[in-house]
């Protein structure tokens, strides 16, 4: 009897979906993209985070240069006239009441230190139409029919079909995830005539331009840049050729190998190079590699199809997931899912490399391809509630890796000479590019904090703590020593200098700002908890300021961004037109001490009204949805997620909007962070999917392997 009615639960449970597993190859490749033209903003790409290949609608880049990237692949300009190493090294900025900051240096230096060293497109492969005679035929897209180009997400495979000449042709493109190799197969009758073949071509990289949208590098400048050919034995097991690119004092390796073939450099005043297949079959078969050194051995194009395959297959059944599609009847459902698994798919390619990622990952060229410390916890958040640790360890690491650097930042500006204070436009040295901006904005500082806490709660381990440590107590000491006893108060006041999130206020007017408090109250208790657990002792000092930060500044009942703030703030387009950090006290940020949950709500309500939202970009959006998740207006978190400004294109890109280039992958993470906090809640919260309307509001939410939020 017992065991009926064990049965029939069980067989009630099931019936309402309560155990089946989600088919999450199912959800996955209903959102693979399909092409029938090429965009001219975005490419499809295969990548595995430390690597990625943009193609056109042909699968490669044979009629639009889009990027080849990686997370190795960076280069310095020559340095300015008369300049030397002494000069990187001994460049100091100006003193602002005694405190030494990195900006306003000499010039060029200056300059020259914010765009070097700056990230390279690695090259260009495309395919080579040929006439009869063998010459290069002149073709372009819209010679091709009936093109249509599908990325199989579950594998990782890019397939492109289309005629030319009446014939078909296949193009297929997938990315190694062990190495920074792309595997390509062309079929076609075309390949039997002799009629295709593929080419090379290598850009000039400079930093001239900050951003460098849709396509990097330049093709035209030849001569600043040079090209090697070598082919023959010794070059690599399964390695036919190789071409050496050297960018100044750079040199990036291409190797080839696969089916046999011939290869030519097109003229000695180019970088482009022909390669064609040298038996006459239907199909041809090649893996290129772009590495920064020699390699001992080429991986087979199979090798790189077994990789691609096994490993999209892992990080899609093994990591976390969300269906919303399966029983939700608000059918806002289906644009929501969609945008979840390209950002999985498109986070994957372009953000999991061995530093934090740049705004436009591996796609284009934003701020010279370097990365902001501040930005990473928008980027890289989300792996942590998503479980992809491996993924997450490869970048968070490098706080360790600049923590030296990072101790000789808060040296240098004696005031605050204890600690490490963390960087915010950064290269894959730990340097921080000079600027006012960079300088002086302090919130990127707490973010290793959220990721210790977080790795902890995932292993509650030891060594995670020990792992940790230094980083936990350099962070917490910088911490307590930038915030400065104010003695008429008796309170700690962050400021000034600072900017705050919002970058749009005055710095020397910039005093006590309502997020940074809360940040730095958050980033205190959770440094002292770690401390706590290692059996350490708890400094002082943090306590002290802990205790006696400032009180959050207030301006008619709620929160203001600083203290002392014009009090008609609100309406003034100056404080309202940039990130509105103010709902991030309660939404994206827990409760911290001192923040009154209706004063914070009605603070958010306020902002949804008053901010110039038509100005605001990126992850604002899923912050303003974190906001009002945890403040309980579900509907209105479902709306800011997908606010008509708030675009993702076909294949997944976060559109930059009215301020940045396409793609803003901020954006991406906080859509992740913001959708894994909704669906599995957060500490404290109560019931299933908490940020979600209700099953009768139209939203069956179901996961499997999310954590709840901080
Ligand atoms: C660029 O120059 C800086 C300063 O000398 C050096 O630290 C860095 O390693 C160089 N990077 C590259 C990619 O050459
Ligand atoms: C900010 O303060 C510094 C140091 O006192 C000063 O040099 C600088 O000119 C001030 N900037 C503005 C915009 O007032
Ligand atoms: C190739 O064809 C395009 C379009 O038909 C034309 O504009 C271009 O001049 C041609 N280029 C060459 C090198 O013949
Ligand atoms: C090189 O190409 C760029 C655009 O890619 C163009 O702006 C520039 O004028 C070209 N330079 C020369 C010398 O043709
Ligand atoms: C190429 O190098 C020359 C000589 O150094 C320089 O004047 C020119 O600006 C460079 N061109 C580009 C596009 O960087
Ligand atoms: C590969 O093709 C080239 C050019 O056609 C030919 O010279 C060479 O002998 C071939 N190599 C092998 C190993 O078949
Ligand atoms: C101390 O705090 C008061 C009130 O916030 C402020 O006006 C004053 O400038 C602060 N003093 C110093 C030395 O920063
Ligand atoms: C902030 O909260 C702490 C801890 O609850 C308390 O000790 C402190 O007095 C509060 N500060 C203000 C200004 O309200
Ligand atoms: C609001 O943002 C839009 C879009 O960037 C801008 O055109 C407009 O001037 C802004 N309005 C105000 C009042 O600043």
């Amino acid at each position: 009897m017992r065991r009926l009615i064990f049965l029939f639960i069980f067989a009630l449970l099931h019936a309402a979906g309560a155990l089946a597993r989600i088919n999450r190859h199912a959800i996955v490749s209903r959102y693979n993209p399909v092409r029938t033209a090429s965009s001219d903003s975005t490419p499809m790409q295969v990548g595995n985070g430390h690597f990625a290949f943009g193609a056109d609608v042909t699968g490669l880049q044979t009629f639009l240069p889009f990027a080849i990237m990686s997370d190795w692949g960076w280069k310095n300009d020559s340095l300015p006239a008369g300049m030397t190493q002494a000069d990187i090294d001994n460049y100091r900025g100006v003193v602002w009441d005694g405190v030494q900051y990195m900006f306003d240096g000499p010039q060029p230096m200056d300059q020259w230190m914010v765009s070097n060293p700056n990230r390279v497109n690695l090259g260009r492969v495309g395919l080579l139409f040929l006439d009869g005679s063998g010459s290069t035929a002149n073709v372009t897209e819209n010679d091709l029919v009936g093109t249509r180009q599908e990325l199989d997400l579950w594998s990782g495979t890019m397939s492109s079909t289309f005629q030319w000449q009446g014939e078909d042709v296949e193009v297929q493109t997938v990315a190694a995830q062990s190495s920074d190799t792309v595997a390509v197969t062309v079929t076609s009758p075309l390949m039997e005539t002799g009629q295709l073949g593929l080419f090379l071509d290598f850009p000039w990289n400079d930093g001239k331009s900050e951003f460098e949208a849709p396509f990097v590098g330049l093709w035209n400048a030849t001569s600043n840049h040079t090209t090697a050919l070598s082919t023959g034995a010794g070059l690599g097991d399964n390695v036919r050729a190789a071409v050496a690119h050297t960018l100044g004092t750079t040199t990036i390796f291409t190797f080839v190998g696969g089916d046999n073939f011939s290869i030519a450099r097109v003229s000695a005043d180019e970088h482009r190079y022909t390669i064609i297949p040298a038996t006459a079959g239907r199909s041809f078969s090649v893996s290129i590699a772009y590495t920064p050194g020699q390699i001992k051995s080429l991986p087979s194009v199979e090798a790189v199809e077994e990789d691609s395959q096994q490993t999209w297959q892992e990080y899609w059944s093994g990591n976390g997931f969300v269906d919303l599609v399966t029983g939700s009847t608000d059918s806002r459902a289906e644009e929501l899912q969609r945008r979840i698994i390209l950002s999985q798919y498109l986070l994957h390619v372009n953000e999991a490399g061995n530093t934090p990622p740049q705004e436009s990952g591996l796609v284009n060229n934003g701020w010279y391809g370097k990365f902001h410390m501040e930005m990473f916890f928008w980027h890289s958040a989300h792996w942590a509630l998503w479980n992809n640790w491996d993924l997450l360890d490869r970048a968070s690491s490098v706080y360790s890796r600049f923590l030296p650097t990072s101790i000789q930042r808060a040296q240098v500006q004696e005031h605050y000479s204890a600690g490490a204070r963390w960087s915010k436009m950064t290269d894959p040295t730990g340097r921080s590019a000079p600027g006012e901006i960079n300088e002086l904005l302090i919130w990127q500082q707490p973010h290793p904090l959220v990721f210790a806490e977080y790795e902890y709660r995932a292993t509650g381990s030891r060594a995670t703590l020990e792992k940790w440590r230094d980083v936990v107590r350099a962070t917490a000491d910088w911490m307590a020593v930038f915030a400065k006893r104010n003695t008429s108060t008796g309170f700690f006041d962050l400021g000034p200098p600072m900017y705050v999130v919002s970058e749009d206020t005055s710095p020397n007017a910039t005093r006590n700002p309502a997020f940074e408090l809360s940040y730095w109250r958050f980033g205190l208790d959770h440094a002292s908890t770690w401390m706590t657990r290692l059996g350490e002792e708890v400094p002082e000092a943090w306590t002290e300021v802990k205790e006696n930060l400032a009180p959050l500044p207030m301006e008619d009942g709620l929160y203001a961004v600083y203290e002392g703030i014009p009090s008609d703030f609100w309406d003034t387009p100056t404080f309202t037109n940039d990130h509105p950090a103010l709902v991030g006290l309660y939404g994206w940020l827990p409760q911290t001490a001192n923040v009154s949950l209706d004063i914070a709500k009605a603070t958010a309500e306020k902002v949804w009204t008053s901010w110039n939202i038509s100005n605001c970009w990126g992850w604002d959006f899923p912050m303003l949805a974190m906001s009002a998740a945890r403040n309980g207006e579900t509907e209105k978190a479902i709306e800011w997620l997908l606010h008509p400004l708030f675009e993702f294109d076909d294949v997944g890109m976060p559109v930059g909007g009215v301020r940045v280039p396409t793609p803003y992958f901020p954006g991406s993470g906080a859509l992740l962070y913001a959708v894994a906090m909704m669906a599995a809640g957060w500490d404290g919260s109560s019931g299933t999917a908490p940020g979600f309307p209700s099953p009768t509001g139209g939203w069956r939410v179901r996961t499997e392997g999310i954590s709840k939020a901080l």
